[in-house]
C-alpha cells in the first residue's frame, strides 16, 4: 500500500490526486484549510487541515501541495518541506519530460504537457495540462504554467509567476518574480518583477 497525503481538496487536488492513482498511489487522503466547509468524496477521504497532517505525517508515504495559487502553494510547502515524509514529484503517464531536464520537490507536470530538453524546473511547480517548457527554459519555485501555455526555448521564468491559460512567450524572454501573464497574452519582451501583463503584444495592466 502506497499512501500519498494532497494537501489542497480543491479542482487541481482532484486533478493531482487523479494523477497519483494512475502512478500507482493506491491511498490518497485530502487535507485542507476549509476541511469543515468541504466534504469527502467517495473516491478520496478529506481528514482535516494541514496542522492535521502534520501530525500525521509519518502515516503517509508521500505528499504534495495541490493548491493553484503560487504564494498559498509555496506557504504550505515551506511547512512540509523538511519533514521525513517525502515531498514527491508527479508525471502524467501521457506527460513527456525529457530526461535531460530537471523537476524540483513537489512539482507536478499534467497530462498532455511537455518539459524539454535541458529544461529545469523549480520546487512546488504546477505544468498544467497540455502547457510545453521547451529546451532551456529556467523555472524557478511555485511558478505556475496554466493550462495551454506555451514557454518557447531558454526563457527565465522568476519564482512565484502564474503563466496564464493559453498564453505564449517568446524565446529568450525573461520573466520576473511574482508575474502575472493574463489568460492568452503573448509576451515578446521581458517582464519585470511584481507585474501583471495582458494582451498582444502583452502590455502592463495599468
Ligand atoms: C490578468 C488577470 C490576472 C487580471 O485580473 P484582474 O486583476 O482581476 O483584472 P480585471 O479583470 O479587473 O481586468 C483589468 C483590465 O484588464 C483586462 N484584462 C484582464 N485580463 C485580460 C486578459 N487575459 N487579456 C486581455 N485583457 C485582460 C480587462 O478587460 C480590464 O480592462 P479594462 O480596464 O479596460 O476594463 C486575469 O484576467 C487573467 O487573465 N488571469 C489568468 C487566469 C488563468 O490563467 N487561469 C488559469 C487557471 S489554472
Amino acid at each position: 500500500m502506497k499512501r500519498l497525503a494532497i494537501i489542497g481538496a480543491g479542482g487541481h487536488g482532484k486533478v493531482v490526486a487523479d494523477c497519483a492513482g494512475l502512478l500507482g498511489w493506491d491511498s490518497i487522503s485530502f487535507f485542507d484549510a476549509a476541511w469543515n466547509d468541504k466534504l469527502s468524496d467517495s473516491r478520496w477521504p478529506l481528514l482535516g487541515d494541514t496542522s492535521t497532517f502534520l501530525k500525521k505525517s509519518s502515516e503517509f508515504d508521500g505528499v504534495l501541495i495541490a493548491i493553484g495559487n503560487c504564494e498559498f502553494r509555496w506557504i504550505e510547502f515551506s511547512k512540509i518541506k523538511n519533514l521525513t515524509t517525502s515531498v514527491i514529484t508527479l508525471k502524467h503517464p501521457n506527460a513527456f519530460v525529457s530526461q535531460y531536464s530537471k523537476l524540483g520537490d513537489g512539482t507536478v507536470v499534467l497530462a498532455g504537457s511537455v518539459v524539454n530538453t535541458d529544461a529545469v524546473i523549480g520546487d512546488a511547480c504546477i505544468i498544467n495540462v497540455g502547457s510545453t517548457v521547451d529546451h532551456d527554459c529556467l523555472v524557478g519555485n511555485s511558478v505556475h504554467i496554466a493550462p495551454g501555455a506555451h514557454i518557447s526555448g531558454g526563457v527565465t521564468i522568476g519564482d512565484g509567476s502564474w503563466i496564464g491559460v493559453g498564453s505564449a512567450i517568446k524565446q529568450g524572454v525573461r520573466i520576473g518574480k511574482n508575474v502575472m501573464v493574463g489568460a492568452g497574452a503573448v509576451v515578446l519582451s521581458d517582464i519585470p518583477d511584481n507585474s501583471t501583463v495582458v494582451g498582444n503584444p502583452a502590455r502592463a495592466v495599468t
